[in-house]
């Protein structure tokens, strides 16, 4: 946790190898639902499907889900907490979905907190790839504000990746095989279309 926190401190971005057990990871895998959605782009009704932009097809999670989930969760929640103590964010609740990207499937350049979310502050993703090999491809590949690219990474089996939300433009790379992930992101309570944006 303290590389994290160094890490963000620094360069704003941290890849966490190993943040779960290969155990732990086949758990959690055992949860991938049977039933996915396409992804959207934006919230609410301004939700749009932009397939163009994203292919992939993910699945919230919530806290009726299976153990492993809610134990991911909880430790999402640790997280949270450390960031808020370390960066006076003030993260106030973390909402995160399964994704699944079957071969060919990719998601353009973006930023997570756009027009609509700018309260999403801090992204997680988590791999659950067990034995990527670079002929797998999907790797996301990160940039800075102005554009230059600064890392990519590969979505291996028990990585964790944590950036904030503003500062880094990422694209995953068409995948040849099947990729799952965790997509993740701790917000600040945020006004939107006056009220007081709480509840999703
Ligand atoms: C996202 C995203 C990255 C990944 O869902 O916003 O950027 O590697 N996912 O799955
Ligand atoms: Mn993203």
């Amino acid at each position: 946790m303290n590389q994290l926190i160094d890490a963000l401190f620094t360069q704003g971005y941290y890849v966490w190898d190993d943040f779960l057990s290969p155990n732990e990871v086949a758990q959690l895998r055992q949860c991938l639902p049977p039933e996915w959605e396409k992804a959207r782009i934006g919230r609410g009704e301004q939700a749009v499907r932009a397939t163009s932009i994203r292919s992939d097809k993910v699945h919230w999670l919530h806290r009726a889900m299976d153990a492993p989930v809610l134990s991911y969760l909880d430790k999402m929640e640790c997280l949270r907490l450390e960031a808020n103590r370390h960066f006076f964010l003030g993260l106030f609740e973390y909402e995160a979905h399964f994704a699944k990207y079957e071969r060919g499937d990719y998601y353009q350049k973006h930023l997570d907190s756009f027009k609509g979310n700018e309260n999403r502050k801090l992204t997680t993703v988590f791999y659950l790839n067990d034995s990527w090999t670079v002929d797998d491809a999907g790797e996301l590949a990160i940039y800075d504000l102005e554009d230059k690219h600064l890392l990519t990474v590969a979505p291996k089996s028990g990585r964790l990746l944590v950036f904030f939300s503003e500062q880094f433009p990422h694209e995953v790379l068409p995948t040849n095989s099947e990729r799952y992930s965790i997509a993740g992101w701790f917000r600040v309570n945020g006004v939107q279309n006056n009220r007081l944006d709480i509840a999703n």
